[in-house]
């Protein structure tokens, strides 16, 4: 058997690709902008990168919309009632980011003038930027020489130079190596186009090898096993947690709503009433634990997977003439359900009862 050698990766092997082959995305400067003179504005690169950590490309499109058309600057989010801010970010889950993309955006607004600091150090500074946000912002917005690592990145890097580590130790030795593939010239694009690739190429199976600029370098590939990587240590099992939750509708179709407490988990969130969600196998998943009597019928169960458990709620369904006098809580329009900062396992809550509650239930 003959053994190939490999060529050693370039930045520029990359860069040819993407000038080619990017993306065109909302928030981006692509390389024909780019030669137009147009920059990328500091604002809405920080705002999609802090939404793509949590979802894909596809699902962050409308959401970067709708907070573009609403607060067109940071200092428009600064200025925005946080209320309204939870609510435009219902759905796209940990909503912890979405409140310190809040205070991100008053810390730049106060302290900066609206001008958002230009290196990795400057921006780690403010709330809610770590690692990775401080560096694709720095990257991509100031052409700083960033190494710049996300599950894409991690995967390319890892099939580059076939790293054996499993996940999460290996972490360190790959943005070593990312920071030694990062060019002085054009950082942000390479960035861009390690995640380009990642997303469109170096897939996490069967991917496109053939198309690959990277091709004639990539150790995976010449061991034949690009799916192989990266190498991820063993899954535990979630822990799952029960509960129960409660949909009133009044005959004028209210539903009964309440606030979270501010800490913790959905914190500041738009809820029904629920109870406590315990690992307990006979923790309170009946009718009896209901914020007021009423006909409560089952209306099923929904599940949902947080980062450290899944939860399964039965759902409670009673149809009720009037509203009901609580200590916490209001009686909400199931038409203007939409505009509630409710969080997916709620919508989903909801839906089971209310089927038509929302134009997508999002599962
Ligand atoms: N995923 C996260 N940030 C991205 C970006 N700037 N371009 C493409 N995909 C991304």
């Amino acid at each position: 058997m003959t053994t190939r050698t490999l060529d050693a990766p370039t930045a520029s092997l990359l860069l040819e690709w993407y000038d080619r082959h990017h993306r065109d995305l909302p928030w981006r400067v692509s390389p024909p902008m780019a030669k137009r003179g147009i920059k990328a504005d500091p604002y809405r690169v920080w705002l999609s990168e802090v939404m793509l950590q949590q979802t894909t490309v596809p699902a962050v499109k409308p959401y970067f919309a709708n907070f573009l058309a609403k607060w067109p600057s940071v200092i428009d989010l600064a200025k925005a009632p946080s209320e309204e801010v939870m609510a435009a970010w219902a759905g796209l889950g940990y909503y912890a980011r979405a409140r310190n993309l809040k205070k991100c955006a008053e810390a730049v607004a106060s302290e900066y003038g609206g001008i958002f600091p230009d290196s990795e150090e400057g921006l780690k500074s403010l709330p809610g930027i770590g690692d990775y946000t401080a560096a694709a912002v720095a990257a991509i917005a100031f052409n700083r020489q960033a190494a710049v690592m996300d599950g894409n990145v991690e995967r390319v890097i890892s099939r580059l130079y076939a790293i054996a580590t499993p996940l999460p130790a290996a972490k360190p030795l790959m943005r070593q190596k990312v920071a030694l593939l990062t060019p002085a010239d054009r950082p942000g694009d390479f960035a861009q186009a390690m995640m380009d690739l990642g997303a469109t190429i170096c897939t996490p199976k069967r991917p496109a090898c053939s198309l690959c600029p990277f091709n004639g370098s990539c150790e995976a590939l010449r061991l034949h096993d690009p799916d192989q990587f990266p190498v991820k240590a063993a899954k535990k099992e979630k822990p799952i947690r029960r509960g129960a939750a409660f949909v009133a509708v009044t005959s004028e179709g209210e539903i009964l709503l309440r606030r979270r407490v501010e800490s913790g988990l959905l914190g500041g969130m738009t809820e029904i009433p629920t109870t406590a969600w315990t690992a307990r196998q006979d923790g309170e998943t009946s009718a009896e634990a209901a914020p007021f009597e009423a006909g409560w019928e089952s209306a099923g169960t929904v599940t949902h997977v947080f980062t450290h458990f899944e939860l399964r709620l039965s759902i409670f369904r009673a149809a009720i003439p009037a509203p009901v006098q609580t200590n916490d809580g209001w009686w909400e329009p199931v038409t203007n359900l939409e505009a509630q900062a409710l969080p997916t396992i709620m919508k989903k809550a909801i839906a089971a009862a209310i089927p038509l509650a929302f134009k997508t239930a999002k599962g």
